[in-house]
């Protein structure tokens, strides 16, 4: 099992490298214009946990939280990523909401998670995948519940794109009753799903709420992929790098294994997952 490193504390308002990533674009209609309220699933943006009155409050939109150094792009599309792996099952459905509390439609969720070892796939995609909210806004996941890994509660790392939208909500998504919730710097417990035992698997819902009107104008072609930075330059934090690009740190040189936004604590020689020395 590879070693996880730190995921740096979410900074407020940022979110670090997307205006160079644009790594999605959905295709396809744009928002409905329909009744702000719906649905039964608790809001964690404007609701506590429990709290299943509301599904959106306008203006409250989900938090953003750090991406970690896991994140692959180019995930295949599928909403089951239980291929190839094991552990409890666990379906996740939900709506996402403009911030008028209108359901948006083709947004672009891109999920991506440890195993139920704790570990991510940082070869393949197993346990990454990409899917569409529905004309309704919803969507509906099938994974496995992810295990844990050191310094982490248990979490769903989650990025969601509008059609016609540049801005990208990067966050996670928390269980309840979590012995880690408590002592994880990063867990946020407005991210915290309803989550229930059914059967022996689990069920787990959340609703988005994206900082976007809903008038975006549907791109009718994919944004292109990172481009890499830094080749060849001294390693910065907040600097996206795409697999292959070479930095210096130290008097070495690395080569980069897989696409991320470099962070404090992630140099290179301390995440090997992300930086092989040449
Ligand atoms: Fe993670």
């Amino acid at each position: 099992m590879p070693e996880n490193p730190p995921e740096s504390p979410y900074v407020p308002g940022e979110e670090p490298g997307l205006s160079r990533k644009q790594f999605i674009t959905a295709v396809g209609v744009g928002a409905l214009a329909v009744p702000a309220v719906v649905g039964a699933t608790a809001n964690a943006a404007s609701a506590p946990p429990g709290n299943e009155l509301l599904a959106c409050t306008p203006g409250r939109t989900t938090v953003a939280q750090t991406e970690g150094p896991y994140f692959k792009p180019n995930s295949p599309q599928r909403d089951d990523l239980t291929a190839g792996t094991s552990g409890v099952r666990l379906v996740v459905t939900g709506h996402v909401f403009d911030r008028a509390c209108r359901p948006l439609a083709r947004v672009l969720m891109d999920f991506w998670q440890a195993d139920t070892m704790g570990a991510y796939d940082n070869t393949g995609y197993r346990l990454r995948g990409h899917l569409y909210t529905g004309a309704d806004g919803s969507y509906r996941l099938t994974t496995v519940v992810p295990g844990l890994y050191p310094g982490r509660t248990r979490h769903i790392h989650v990025k969601l794109q509008a059609p016609g939208q540049q801005r990208i909500l990067t966050t996670q998504l928390y269980f309840p009753g979590e012995p880690r919730n408590s002592t994880d710097t990063i867990y946020d417990p407005s991210l915290l799903m309803n989550v229930r035992t059914v059967g022996s698997g689990r069920e787990g819902t959340f609703d988005f709420v994206l900082d976007v009107a809903g008038t975006g104008t549907p791109t009718p072609t994919p944004t292109p992929t990172p481009t890499s930075t830094g080749g060849g330059d001294t390693w910065r934090a907040g600097t996206f790098y795409a697999a292959g690009a070479q930095v210096t740190y130290g008097g070495a040189t690395y080569r980069c294994l897989q696409a991320h936004t470099s962070a404090v604590g992630w140099e290179p020689p301390n995440v090997p997952a992300l930086w092989q020395r040449l």
